[in-house]
């Protein structure tokens, strides 16, 4: 049984006290998080090595939003997955639409970014998603796939079981419109069925899926009770302490009842 992922994508927020303050606040509450459920914090870079500290010892795991797909060297501004690694950082966000959107991010260049994470040991949170206009012409399937098939470019199996997919519908991001938890959970299930089609069922059912885009505390509930739906990538919510409280709990209660 796949856990419930519960992660906050900080996106440009939250400065050094801001980060501090919520990392302290989310470890005092959650002394331990329950079986079942994992939460992951994404602050921005110059945050990562205190959020670690602050949540240091807990279970909350903290997430990078980007990484180079350079190794070390002369490049400016970039950083590497092994810098992340040195930092004890376990996860990392690649392909979020804003990346794509406002920096010309290829799915080629995702590929090479999702495997210097791989190689660094690192679980790479790979966003896809169409946009408003390509839902429209029915398009959706037809864009998932194409992003998948770029992204997951030469991974193995073995490999593609220590990455987490993000569904993120562009439309959905930062708007208040949600996916509804059907429309959500066909997209969930095509890309399930697309795992199972190049790596195994077996492998297939150990990915975890995740939904992002307007999901918030009122909406959680039914998004994640949907079969291929293993949590949520959570931008706007995750930044108000009792919003993202309340989204954890949600988690902790749906873990218990398919325990
Ligand atoms: P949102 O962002 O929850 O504010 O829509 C989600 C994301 O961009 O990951």
């Amino acid at each position: 049984m796949r856990n419930i992922i519960v992660a906050g994508n900080w996106k440009m927020n939250k400065d050094r006290d801001a980060t501090q303050a919520f990392c302290s606040a989310i470890k005092e509450h959650y002394k331990s998080i329950e079986a079942g459920v994992e939460v992951i914090i994404a602050p921005a870079f110059p945050m990562l090595d205190l959020a670690k500290s602050a949540l240091t010892p807990s279970s909350i795991k903290v997430s990078a939003q980007d990484v180079s797909f350079h190794d070390y060297g002369a490049y400016t501004s970039e950083v590497c997955a092994a810098m992340l690694s040195s930092l004890n950082i376990s996860h990392c966000i690649v392909g979020h639409s804003e990346r794509r959107q406002y920096h010309h991010e290829t799915d080629a260049r995702i590929n090479l970014k999702l495997k210097k994470l791989l190689e660094a040991g690192l679980c790479p949170i790979l966003c896809i998603g169409e946009t408003l206009e390509e839902r429209e012409a029915e398009l959706t399937e037809k864009v998932v796939l194409n992003q998948l098939e770029a992204c997951l470019m030469d991974i193995s199996a073995d490999e593609a079981t220590g990455i987490v997919i993000a569904y993120e519908p562009v439309w959905a991001i930062g708007t208040g419109k949600t996916a509804s938890s059907m429309q959500a959970q066909e997209v969930h299930a095509f890309i399930r069925n697309y795992l199972v089609n190049i790596f195994s069922s077996d492998t297939a059912a150990n990915i975890h899926i995740l939904y992002g885009g307007s999901m918030n505390e009122n909406n959680m509930q039914e998004l994640i009770s949907m079969p291929d739906i293993d949590g949520g990538l959570i931008g706007g919510a995750s930044l108000v302490e009792a919003k993202f409280f309340a989204m954890i709990d949600i988690a902790i209660q749906t873990a218990k009842t398919r325990r």
